[in-house]
């Protein structure tokens, strides 16, 4: 259970719920069992009045067991109000901090790891945690309360007759351990061919153009087919293993009457139980049974939870590469320098950039290009801090980039990235996200210098239209306008534009260059690009040879 031990903390915080939840654990199972008494002078009070009718003593317990039972509903109730209450804060708690964690790691820690994977488990880790906190406490707590107030009682009724019938219950909960597992294995295997699917549903979603234009609907189809097939098998099979739990609950009750009846039956004869005591402990067993069946099936919830606890503390002891120590707030003037900048990317080992130097002063362009694959797109990354270098230094205002204040930098920066990428939100959103307080005349305004504002006005509900797979879809070039429009909202000092151009015709490129003549010559800005006629517009153009490419070697 080491893994599990991180959550102590947790436990520790929310530890008044959990107390008041251990109190009520303790009632409901007070009053549970101490109705049972009850039914058994009940039985003994009727067979031996003589004759049929009113019996006010048999009233008086018919009224006990009436309100004991309401006590133990109600305390039940209180007990999940507390403890599943806090199990699913702490749930809360810990998603929370897997966020933010995933928020605060950098580009490569995300490609270096198989994170991608990590991510889609931890959201099934933290339910099969979840289920060790709430559940997977509550019914252990309640085991051992119910079995210490049901011996007590049962052991005063007849000492050979408890042991008799307690003695299957710990291999009941073994069993229920074993087959516990087996389902859990067999649901986890399940669950795997689910999301299959739904990848595959999701992703011929979004490529239906490219399926309609190649006519492969029906491969599409066959393959759902297939998939849909094998998600059908390991439902049944676990169905199957499924029905093993409560056939073997049953087969145990049966078997645990029998040998009440026997024994008792024996007791009876020789005059030392009375029938209402043998009515009893068929009471109590049964009560019994369930707690019993709960703990095999806790161990097994247990075990999971520990292995996905084990994959959380994995994932939030990932430490970021990219480590921002500096908190001071300044203005950054937008002076660049690369000084023979390398990078290498871990993961693949491609070297994209070598030996890389050039200088832009604050306020000047420079246009970067070089054929695909030359590293563009990764000066873009490196001067974002979005990776560092492996070799060299990048300087900002005469300091190392790894010097500064990266939000604080970052604040300063406008990006328009090579594949827009626009939020499923509404285009004023997509537009005013670059800043804190946006407002819809400042986002009009940004949209008019992006050219795009026309094309906006065009759409039934303007600036409100929502965006993406839920909304309207636009064309590369609507994309790239907005982007541009978000990273210039934003009055940055160094302007990033990745090839952030190509999806305008030639005139469109004219506008937005015109229109934003100002907002360029009051920063630093890096345009990456394929089009000579945009080349020739910055101060500098640096040509970029691709580090790989026989050309240059
Ligand atoms: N995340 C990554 N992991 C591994 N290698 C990468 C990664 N991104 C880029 N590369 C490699 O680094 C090299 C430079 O890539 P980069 O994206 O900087 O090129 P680019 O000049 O922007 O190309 P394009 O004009 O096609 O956008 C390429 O060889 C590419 O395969
Ligand atoms: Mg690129």
């Amino acid at each position: 259970m080491n893994a599990l031990k991180t959550l102590n903390p947790y436990f520790w915080k929310h530890r008044i719920l959990l107390f008041w939840g251990f109190l009520f654990i303790v009632a409901s199972n007070f009053f549970n069992i101490y109705k049972v008494q009850f039914v058994g002078k009940s039985v003994d009070a009727i067979s031996h009045t003589d004759k049929l009718g009113f019996n006010k003593e048999v009233l008086i317990y018919v009224g006990i067991i009436v309100g004991s039972s309401l006590l133990t509903g109600f305390f039940t109730f209180m007990m999940r109000q507390t403890i599943i209450v806090a199990s699913r804060r702490i749930e809360y708690e810990l998603k929370n901090k897997i966020y933010s964690h995933y928020q605060e790691l950098s580009l490569t820690d995300f490609k270096k790891t198989t994170i991608g994977d990590l991510m889609n488990r931890l959201s099934e880790d933290v339910v099969a945690v979840r289920m060790y906190l709430g559940p997977g406490v509550m019914y252990v707590v309640n085991l051992l309360v119910l079995l210490m107030i049901t011996s007590i009682y049962m052991l005063n009724t007849n000492v050979s007759m408890t042991l008799w019938s307690l003695l299957p219950l710990p291999l009941l909960s073994f069993v229920i351990y074993k087959v516990s597992s087996i389902i859990n294995k067999k649901s986890k295997i399940m669950q795997k061919s689910q999301s299959a699917i739904s990848t595959f549903v999701q992703d011929s979603f979004s490529g239906i153009r490219v399926i309609k234009f190649f006519a492969k609907e029906q491969y599409i189809e066959k393959n759902y087919g297939i998939k849909v097939r094998d998600y059908q098998d390991k439902a049944l099979d676990l169905a199957k293993t499924e029905a093993y739990f409560f056939t073997i609950i049953l087969f145990v009750i049966g078997l645990l009457n029998v040998v009440i009846l026997l024994i008792g039956g024996q007791k009876y004869l020789s005059n030392e139980l009375s029938v209402g005591k043998i009515a009893d402990f068929f009471l109590y067993i049964n009560i019994l049974i369930w707690p019993f069946s709960m703990v095999g099936w806790v161990t097994s919830v247990n075990q999971r939870a520990e292995a996905s606890m084990a994959r959380i503390n994995e994932f939030l002891d990932m430490k970021s590469e990219i480590i921002n120590s500096h908190h001071d707030v300044y203005p950054i003037k937008g002076d660049i320098e690369f000084r023979n900048v390398s990078y290498t990317y871990p993961n693949t080992g491609i070297k994209a950039l070598d030996g890389l130097s050039f200088k832009i002063e604050a306020g000047k362009s420079l246009a970067i290009m070089g054929k695909t694959g030359s590293g563009k797109s990764t000066i873009a990354l490196l001067l974002a801090r979005l990776i560092d270098p492996t070799e060299g230094e990048i300087l900002v205002d005469g300091r190392n980039l790894k010097d500064h204040n990266l939000e604080n930098y970052r604040n300063y920066i406008g990006y328009i990235p090579q594949e827009s990428f626009l939020f499923s939100d509404s285009i004023e959103n997509n537009i005013g996200f670059a800043i804190d307080h946006p407002n819809i005349d400042l986002v009009k305004e940004y949209a008019k210098i992006a050219d795009v504002d026309k094309n906006i006005k065009e759409f039934k509900d303007q600036y409100k239209t929502m965006v993406g797979e839920r909304g309207v879809m636009l064309s590369g070039g609507q994309k790239q306008r907005i982007a541009i429009a978000r990273a210039l909202i934003k009055k940055p000092k160094i302007l990033i534009f990745d090839d952030s151009l190509s999806a305008l015709d030639t005139e469109t490129e004219e506008n937005i260059l015109q229109n934003i003549e100002t907002e360029i010559t009051s920063c630093t800005s890096i345009i990456i690009t394929h089009r000579e006629s945009s080349a020739k517009r910055a101060d500098q153009i640096l040509n970029l040879t691709a580090v790989h490419d026989p050309a240059s070697a």
